[in-house]
Parts: structure tokens; sequence; C-alpha cells
């Protein structure tokens, strides 16, 4: 045992190009002091990690890309040069911005030089929105964190490696789906890879509010409790929260933990809605403390809604009133221009057109969208389904796989915590029925409900069968042993288009042992734009449209529907959309195509939900 000890120790003391784990998550960037990174970087294919390890051994070589070497001589033997190298935008996936990058999965190398003039008493976070999936970030030369996980937020402190003038960032991301990965191997959607979202320095104070949570307690109208938590976990340090346009204001002291806690009521708070998605800007801020300098002073602001979700057997209640959620679903595919959305105007579009739908809900899926959707999703009154990508069949009994998912989750959950449209945590979709994955789910909902007690947990299950007492196989089952520890059921089906005709759903009854809401996740079939024909030839507009009318009569007849996702709001990128001059690479069970064209079904549903409206308001 000793003697194989030694070298390890010896390798981490002596390498540089060893990553530590991002800092703690600093939230509601949007309204700290930044300065963004994004724009063109300097781009180096590199798929044999000839710029990460040692050509033989496989090692980390310490004299890696993260170096940004650049020959002092004739004579240096430098094989690689961002300078020389092309750009590629961040943020942006690498595989629509080069035709010879579409398919690529692997490795490519980012950097990006900046001038920079540090601050007096002040830290500085590199922020990353997104790196699909796997990165190594470096400053100047030093390799300062690594995170796995493409679709969530991390930072690492920069502060004592930034100097006066010419900085210089690698960031190295790898793309390569993994067996034990989170998502594993197989997917329906395309694995873009790279800076997909926003990056930016953070400078905050030395001692700064890391993170705060804020929301109106469940069953009351009035009540609001929450906590603030500063950088520093000392005690006996002060805030103070308020809400100008309700003139409240409470001052608070930290515990040991460097967190305190608050609570207050107050009856004149109008709460969020779809129909009203109230607002209220909210502010906290830290004084001076012993110190007395403004080192650690620090001043946040939030826009926050304040509402209640909760169930009450077959009912889901918006703020105490039972609520039908008419959703879509969606993924962050980029309307028009295809490639991963990151921008506020894609926002705007995608959940502009869910509007239009008549929704006031959406399902993103299947893991978590950029901030942008979430923050407009607030401010348009869209409820919100959030996903992690714990998707089809992951490695249940691998411990590393399980923290991945639950890291993705704490971050998911930290992030987006005090977005008053996320209604619902999904901890997965389309997972098979077996023990370990099951104990896999329920060790990720009691990660969530730690973190999270106001919110719903759910997952899309798939599995729905006919049991011998039902064999005329019409009725379908949800017994999902998943489904004792959720809040909500989701389930997935597609009669009609993997599974018999689509009048099949006329036939269909739905059964379900538990007493909780059943949320229709997915549904649906292929369309392609402007191919019409009869309505049961495949593929065709009029074969979507009349599978909708199908659907839409079958799901009236479910007496514990208390909402519905189809699949999908807009035609989107996937590996395994294979049909010559249908499907090239797309799935088309969008209601919209990836061009913006409305198909016929989507009138359909839009005609379905306003019908919904309509008896919700009455019903209320
Ligand atoms: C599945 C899955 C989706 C997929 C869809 C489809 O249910 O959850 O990710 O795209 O079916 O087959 O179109």
């Amino acid at each position: 045992m000793a003697a194989k000890i030694f070298p390890l120790v010896l390798l981490v003391a002596t390498c540089a190009c060893l990553a530590q784990p991002p800092a703690p998550l600093i939230t509601n960037v949007e309204h700290r002091t930044t300065v963004s990174l994004n724009g063109p970087w300097h781009a180096i294919v590199d798929p044999y990690d000839t710029g990460l390890k040692d050509y033989r051994s496989h090692v980390r070589s310490k004299d890696g890309f993260f170096q940004n070497a650049k020959p002092q001589t004739p004579q240096d033997l430098i094989e690689y040069s961002f300078d020389k190298s092309e750009t590629l935008n961040v943020p942006g996936d690498w595989n629509t911005q080069r035709p010879s990058l579409l398919f690529y999965e692997g490795t490519i190398w980012y950097e990006k030089s900046f001038s920079y003039r540090p601050k007096p008493h002040t830290r500085v976070f590199l922020h990353v929105s997104a790196a699909n999936y796997f990165s190594i970030v470096g400053l100047n030369g030093t390799v300062i964190c690594d995170h796995e996980g493409g679709f969530t937020s991390f930072n690492c402190e920069v502060t004592p490696l930034l100097h006066e003038g010419e900085n210089f960032v690698v960031i190295y991301v790898n793309n390569t789906r993994k067996a034990d990965g989170v998502p594993t191997l197989s997917t329906d959607w395309w694995n873009y890879g790279g800076l997909t979202r926003d990056v930016q320095l953070i400078e905050v104070s030395e001692r700064f509010i890391q993170d705060s949570f804020i929301h109106l307690v469940a069953g009351t109208r009035d009540q609001v409790s929450g906590w603030v938590k500063l950088s520093d976990a000392t005690a006996n340090q002060r805030a103070t929260v308020r809400i100008p346009e309700l003139a409240i204001e409470k001052t608070i002291a930290t515990n040991n933990a460097g967190v305190a806690e608050f609570s207050f009521s107050d009856k004149r708070l109008q709460l969020w809605s779809p129909e009203h998605p109230k607002l209220y800007k909210v502010e906290i801020e830290t004084s001076a403390g012993e110190s007395g300098t403004d080192a650690s002073k620090d001043k946040l602001e939030d826009e926050i809604g304040f509402r209640t979700i909760e169930t009450r057997g077959h009912d889901i209640l918006l703020n105490g009133t039972p609520i039908f959620l008419r959703g879509v679903s969606i993924h962050e595919e980029a309307p028009y221009r295809s490639g991963r959305a990151n921008s506020e105007e894609d926002s705007r579009t995608l959940l502009g057109w869910a509007k239009e739908l008549g929704a006031n809900f959406v399902r993103l899926a299947h893991y978590p969208h950029n901030e942008h959707m979430l923050r407009m999703a607030d401010r348009m009154g869209l409820m919100v389904w959030s996903e992690i990508p714990v998707y089809w069949d992951i490695k249940w009994d691998n411990p590393a796989t399980l923290a991945n998912a639950q890291n993705q989750l704490t971050e998911n959950i930290t992030r987006d915590k005090n977005r008053a449209s996320i209604v619902i945590w999904s901890v997965g979709n389309e997972t098979p029925v077996n023990d370990a994955r099951t104990k896999f789910m329920q060790a990720l909902v009691k990660t969530a409900r730690s973190m999270d007690s106001t919110r719903l947990l759910g997952a899309a299950l798939q599995v729905q069968h006919t049991d011998a007492q039902h064999r005329d196989g019409t009725t379908r089952i949800i017994d999902d042993p998943l489904g004792a520890d959720l809040d909500i059921l989701g389930c997935n089906e597609y009669i009609g288009w993997y599974e018999g005709k689509p009048e099949d759903a006329e036939k269909a009854n739905w059964k379900s042992p538990y007493d909780k809401p059943l949320i229709m996740s997915e549904f649906g079939g292929s369309a392609q734009s402007g191919l019409h024909g009869n309505a049961d030839a495949r593929f065709t507009e009029e074969y979507q449209e009349d599978l909708y009318k199908h659907q839409t009569a079958m799901l009236d007849r479910i007496p514990f529907l208390r909402g519905t996702s189809p699949w999908i709001l807009m035609d989107f990128r996937s590996p395994r959309r294979l049909l010559p001059g249908i499907q090239d690479f797309y799935n088309r069970k969008g209601l919209i195509s990836d061009r913006g064209e409305k198909k016929k079904a989507f009138y359909v549903l839009q005609k379905w939900y306003r019908q919904k409206e309509t008896t919700d308001h009455s019903a209320h």
C-alpha cells in the first residue's frame, strides 16, 4: 500500500494540472458586478487530448495547453498556438458554428486574453453558465477547477491569479458521452458541445452575499420566510432584507454558518400567477461589520414572485386554488438558427409561442435550461417543470454517477430556487423500473426535498401496463414504485405514434393506485411542416392533427389528469432521426418547425387549451 500512495502524492504535489472542485455557487449573477468574456475565443480542436495528457501514459501533462505557451526563440518547439487558431463564439455550441464540427464529439480548447485592473478589497470569480460536458478551467497558466455536467453553472475564484494588464483564460471542454455519465450514452437530442452559455468574471467584496432564498410559506397568502447566506461562516454579521414597494425592512444577523434567517407577513402581498405574474424588487444589504470598511459591505437585488404550489389528492393548487397545467415541452434548441438557445431573445421567442398556444406551463426538457428562460418565465407568467438529465438507462449502481446526478440537481436548485415560475423539480425521464434505479431516484428526491420544501417533486414515468384484471389492453396503470415518493406523477405515452393508431386513444383508460395528480408529460407524433396528405399518412400535418384530436379527447376522460406537456413545441436536432427528406437529423414532433412554421396540430392544442382556460376560470 505505502508504495502505491507515494508516487500519487508526488504527482499531485508536483502537477498544477490537477484541478479542484468549483467554489460554492454564487447565485443571482444577473444582478452582480460582472465583466463579460463573451465573444470570439481562440479554439483548438484536440481529438486526442494532446494538450492535456502525456502521449503515452495518458497522465495529465504539466505543460499542457493551459500554459498558452509561445515560442520565445526560433529554436523553441511549441506545437500549438491559440493566437493562430480560428475562433468560436461564446456563448455557443461548437457544432453549429462550423460544418466540420457538426458531429464532433471530443475536446476543444478555448482561450481568451483580456486586460484587467484588479480592484482593492475585491474578490473575483470566473463564472461559467454552462460548458458541455466536462471542463477544466485555467487562468494565466494555473489550472483552477474542473466541472462535470453540461447544463448547470459553476464558478472558481481567480483573485490571487489575476494581475494588472494582460491575462488569459484557457478552458478545456470535452463532450464525449460516457456510460457512467449524466446523461449517459444515448439521448434523443444533439450532443451540442462547448461553452454554450455566458462566461464572465464576477467581482464581489471581500465578504459578500453568497446566496439567498425567499419564498411564501406553504398554505399561506401573506407569510414570507427565507435566509441569506454570506460568504464567511461567521456569526453576528448584519444584513437587511427590503421590499421597497411594501416598505418592508428586516434586519437580521448570521449564525455560525454565516446564515441569517428571516420571516415576516404582509396582507398586501400580491401573489404571482400566470394571469398576474407579479414580481417584487427585493434588496439584500450587508453592513460593514467590525472592519467598518466597504470590504465587507455588499448589496444585491432581485425580482421575486411570491406564490405557493401544493397538491391535495388529485388536485394541484396554485396559491390555494386548483389549477390545470396547460403546457408544452421545450428543448433548449434555438429557434430559426438551430443549435443551443442561450439568449434572452431565444427565450422570448420560445415562451412567446407557448403563450400563443394558450399555455400557462412549460416542461423544460430534459436538463436545466439557461437562466434567461426561467427569468423570462417569471416575467411572462409561465409555470415551469425543471428537470435534470437522468434520462433513460443511467448507471444506477455507480456511486459516482449518483454523486454526479445529485450535484447537477443541487446546482440546478441552487441557481433557480428564487424563480417563482418553477413549480416542479423533476428527477428524471423514462427510467426503467428496477430496484437500483428506484433507490437512485429516491436519493435524488431526498436531495431535492432537503434543499427546497416549497415545490413539487416529479419525474416522467414511462411504464404503464395492463394487469391481470384489465387484460383488455386498453387500461393503463401508472403504478411505478417511484410514484410513492413523488408529489405529481408524470407519464409519457405515444398512443398513435409508437403504439397503435391515433384512434386507439379513444379506447384507452387510465388508472393509478396513487391519490396524486397526473401530468401527461409527453404525447404526440411527427409531422414534416408543409407535408400534407391523408390523416393516416405518417409525417403529414394531417396525421399529427388527427393524433392530437384523439389525444385531447382521451385526456379529457382521465379523472386525475391535472396537466399536459405534449412533445414538443418546436422540432429539434437529434442524432437518432435519420429519415432523409423528412427528419434529416431532426425530431419532427414539434407543433412548430425549427423555422417557426406552425403545423395544423398547433391549432388543435390551442383550441383545447382555450376551452380548458374557460372551464378553469368558470370553476373558480
Ligand atoms: C421520449 C423521450 C424524448 C424523445 C421522445 C421521442 O419519450 O422522452 O426525449 O424525444 O420520446 O421519441 O420523440
